[in-house]
């Protein structure tokens, strides 16, 4: 029998390791005060304010070196947003929660604390731990689930991780920044019961479970203040309800004004250097409208982090060793495999919308398609342009630039025997220019005023982003006058070659001989300035080209006066688009393709502009002619294999016309290896969906446009599964769903409630019943017997309090080889038997609301997915 049991729950004492005990801290508190008391008003108003995009200033006179911070999530970038200074790329958070592994997003911490360590960088800006409360929200990729126990479990092992390699972590974006639009200004009202069982939720359990370093306080404003200024939820909940002892940095640009951000708890304002500390802060002590001691509260906290992460002289650093040297291309695969989610692996029934007259065998004689036969693969029709330029990480500040990308292409490759593989792009979904990559060889050169050259650096593609003081050696900004993208380009294919540009200022773009652009790009009517950074490509013309003859490309951009960037740099990209082709020729190649092959896999993926940072999705349909690929590849072979790559729910109206779906979300660098372990059944695709997947006409919340600024959360606490349920609508897939490729027998459940709601402890026997070994996520729901409870507000009244019914209360992860049995056993929290009681304290004042037991029986359910439960029982509360 093989037996593991994934601690869960919100206490931990792996949290008190990680993040130290007190006793450290207790040391150097007492360094931090000397320190403290060493430095003027200047200096500690100072070490409040961003130095530049990244960091805060050293103040050598008390020995503290500048503490360096970057993005997260999914690997560390580093000081420059450049792909010359490369980083591991794990799959997206959102892969990482399907992997429903708190160990294994804490080894995913640790490998990003080694990457953040060889980059000098003390503090991760991540993870995200906001919720997935409707599917159209941009950063959906960015968070981990809909469900918040599922949440902060994830999220509570990624900070273990992370802050055991000695590096510091800002949970972020506190709180309620669950979608995009006007995301700095919104003011999301938010209804207390919700905050707290859902928004709160997760934040509260990795301060509780992991002693996080750092909270990001969020651009968003909730219930009528602006999150960098929200004294309640940072001093009276985060900081005096739960103890976080770490500091508070806003948002990038969040924090706008100097009394309000003080008072309201934060500690840093960034970036810098133009931010509301420095002077304008200690202006603000010297007449008087701050005192000083509050300005010290803040100083103390950043100083505590230093000492934390060692760069305080006189500080035990928490880790002062750093842990042993993780492999970070071996794990981001193992990642990749352990998130990816079966949902479908069953033949096409006949009659199936679509089923044309079957030329190949039948589905493997009616069994299974998925894995293939690693001895007799057969011959594979790779289809879809994601195969090929795979997209292996969302975009925005979540963005690294990997090493190396393994594509889909390159992984079938590399494991299927010579001449089984054969690649057809099927249907291009991007029909947008984007940064010029595939062919290009390039340079920037930068020229002062008179044109002469002051320095120049290579450029590994398109897009020239060079932040706060990351300019190439030698070149101050006082003379940068004009920055040249230079180099040439090598076409693949023949034909019509659009190229663009994106980004604002004075532009001369040239192509060969021909001028394509000379003129001047403003803001136009964006609101959002980074939209100066990830903002929509211009096309300027287009170039007929030959395959494999060079040519010789420039893009010259003015830097101008009139428009002054949100931050410190330079930011632009040269743009393009290859050919076009017909898209009825494409599908029908794909066709052929598919025809001659025993199996087609087609790779259907989202777009940078369907999915990314500082918008929200309009839609969840695959963009371009995906769908209708993917029914005529069906339609042409039984066999047909679709692996999704998107971070978060697409629409798949095909799901029942093809034997597999396997859901890849952005798998990382490694992702196409990943792929073929699972194709080839090396490995099983181990993934849960951490986040129901429905059609956007069924899915009960969905609202992420604000009106007159104001986004309402009037759903209550009814997003996700629970939302699902209450609404009766069938999603495409259920929360917690995945097949793996072996089937479980679910054989007992004994629950003992005995010593009361802080006790409850269930335990689930299931056999592995299959025929291959295999890993189980054991998913226990708490499911009140009467869901509605008197509204203690005003009993006697009749009015109740509607609660889902049911709630993820907890689930681990077990083994076990083909006929043996795995026991979990899972200790549920007294949350799960608890709603948050607005009235209680008195008032309507914000302190008011108090965690109250629901008391009653609860149906404790085990079992695959919220809608697969296989085992009951029943505790009184
Ligand atoms: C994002 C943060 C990120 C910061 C720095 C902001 O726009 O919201 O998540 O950490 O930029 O890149």
């Amino acid at each position: 029998m093989a037996v593991e049991v994934t601690p869960q729950g919100t206490q931990g004492t792996q949290g008190a390791q990680a993040g130290d005990d007190g006793t450290g801290d207790q040391a150097r508190a007492a360094v931090v005060e000397a320190a403290l008391a060493a430095l003027d008003l200047d200096a500690k108003t100072r070490l409040l304010a961003g130095r530049n995009m990244w960091s805060l200033p050293a103040l050598p006179e008390i020995g503290l070196a500048s503490l360096v911070m970057s993005d997260g999530p999914i690997g560390v970038r580093g000081i420059r947003w450049t792909a010359d200074d490369p980083s591991i790329a794990l799959p997206s958070p959102t892969a990482l929660a399907a992997a429903w592994d708190p160990d294994l997003a804490r080894r995913a911490g640790v490998l990003l604390a080694q990457e953040a360590r060889r980059k000098g960088v003390h503090v991760l800006l991540a993870p995200t731990v906001n919720l997935h409360r409707s599917p159209l929200g941009g950063r959906h990729f960015e968070a981990y689930s809909e469900d918040p126990y599922l949440t902060g479990a994830i999220g509570s092992g990624y900070v273990r991780g992370v802050q055991s390699g000695g590096v510091g972590t800002t949970v972020k974006h506190f709180v309620a920044n669950d979608a995009e639009t006007e995301r700095f200004t919104v003011n999301n009202l938010v209804p207390a019961r919700a905050l707290r069982e859902l928004y709160l939720a997760p934040f509260e359990a990795i301060v509780a479970g992991a002693h996080p370093w750092g909270v990001m306080t969020a651009y968003n404003t909730v219930n009528g203040t602006t999150m960098t200024e929200h004294r309640h939820l940072v001093q009276g909940v985060l900081r005096d309800e739960w103890g976080f002892d770490g500091f508070n940095v806003s948002d990038w640009m969040a924090a706008r004004s100097t009394t309000g951000a003080i008072e309201g708890g934060l500690d840093v304002a960034m970036p810098g250097p133009l931010t509301v500390y420095g002077d304008l802060l200690a202006d603000a002590v010297r007449d008087g409208r701050v005192a000083e001691a509050t300005v010290d509260d803040a100083v103390r906290r950043v100083l505590l982090l230093a000492a934390r992460v060692g760069i305080l002289e006189g500080a035990a650093p928490v880790v002062p060793e750093p842990p042993a040297t993780v492999d970070g291309e071996a794990l981001a695969r193992e990642i990749a495999r352990r998130s990816f989610v079966l949902v479908r692996n069953e033949p096409v029934r006949d009659g199936s919308p679509g089923q044309e007259p079957v030329r190949n065998e039948p589905v493997r004689d009616g069994r299974r398609i998925l894995p293939l036969d690693p001895a007799r693969p057969g011959r594979v029709a790779l289809i879809g342009a994601a195969a090929r330029d795979a997209r292996v990480l969302g975009g925005g500040s979540a963005t690294v630039f990997p090493a190396r990308v393994v594509s889909p292409l390159d992984g079938l490759t590399a494991a299927f025997p010579d001449g089984a593989l054969s690649y057809a792009v099927g249907a291009d979904p991007s029909d947008e220019l984007a940064p010029a990559d595939q062919g290009f060889t390039l340079r920037a050169l930068c020229r002062d005023a008179s044109g002469t050259l002051t320095g120049e650096r290579s450029l590994p593609n398109g897009h020239l982003q060079w932040l706060g003081d990351d300019l190439p050696d030698g070149v101050p900004y006082e003379t940068l006058h004009s920055i040249e993208i230079k180099g040439t380009f090598t076409p693949r294919e023949s034909g019509e070659h659009a190229f663009g540009t994106r980004g604002l200022g004075a532009f001369t773009l040239t192509v060969g001989d021909r001028v394509l652009f000379d003129g001047f790009q403003d803001l136009g009517d964006e609101s959002d300035p980074f939209e100066a950074f990830f903002g929509s490509p211009s096309e300027r013309g287009k170039v007929a080209l030959t395959a494999g003859e060079p040519v010789e490309v420039s893009l010259r951009c003015t830097l101008d006066q009139r428009f002054t960037p949100p931050l410190p740099g330079v930011v632009f990209a040269l743009v393009h688009l290859g050919p076009r082709r017909d898209p009825e020729a494409l599908i029908a190649e794909a066709v052929e393709a598919a025809r001659a092959a025993d199996t087609a896999v087609v790779v259907v993926a989202t777009t940078e502009r369907v999915e990314s940072e500082g918008f929200d999705r309009a839609d969840l349909a695959l963009p371009g002619h995906q769908d209708e690929l993917v029914r005529a590849v069906a339609a042409a072979n039984p066999n047909t294999v679709v692996v999704v790559n998107s971070g978060s729910p697409v629409e798949l109206p095909w799901r029942d016309e093809v034997a597999a779906v396997l859901l890849g979300w952005f798998p990382g660098q490694e992702g196409g290896a990943a792929l073929a372990d699972v194709l080839l059944g090396t490995a099983e695709p181990g993934g849960r969906l951490p986040t129901t997947w429905g059609a956007l006409a069924d899915a009960p919340v969905t609202d992420v446009t604000p009106t007159d600024g104001e986004l309402s959360y009037s759903e209550g606490v009814f997003i996700g599964y629970p939302a699902w349920e209450k609404s009766g609508a069938t999603p495409s897939y259920a929360f917690g769903h995945g097949l793996g490729y072996t089937d479980w027998t679910y054989e007992s459940l004994t629950v003992d409630g005995d010593a009361g709601p802080d006790e409850v402890t269930v335990t689930v026997r299931v056999r592995n019943s299959g025929d291959r070994p295999g890993r189980e996520v054991v998913q226990v729901y708490a499911a009140p017997e009467v869901p509605d409870i008197p509204d203690p507000r005003d009993p006697g009244s009749g009015a109740v309090l509607e609660r889902p019914a049911r709630r993820l209360a907890g689930f681990a992860g077990v083994e076990a080889a083909p006929g043996e049995t795995a026991e979990a056993v899972i200790r549920l929290p007294r949350r799960a038997f608890e709603f948050w009681d607005e009235g209680a304290g008195g008032g309507a004042n914000e302190d008011a609301g108090a965690w109250a037991l629901a008391a009653g029986s609860y149906a404790v359910e085990a079992g695959r997915s919220v809608a697969d439960r296989r085992l009951t029982a029943t505790v009184k509360i």
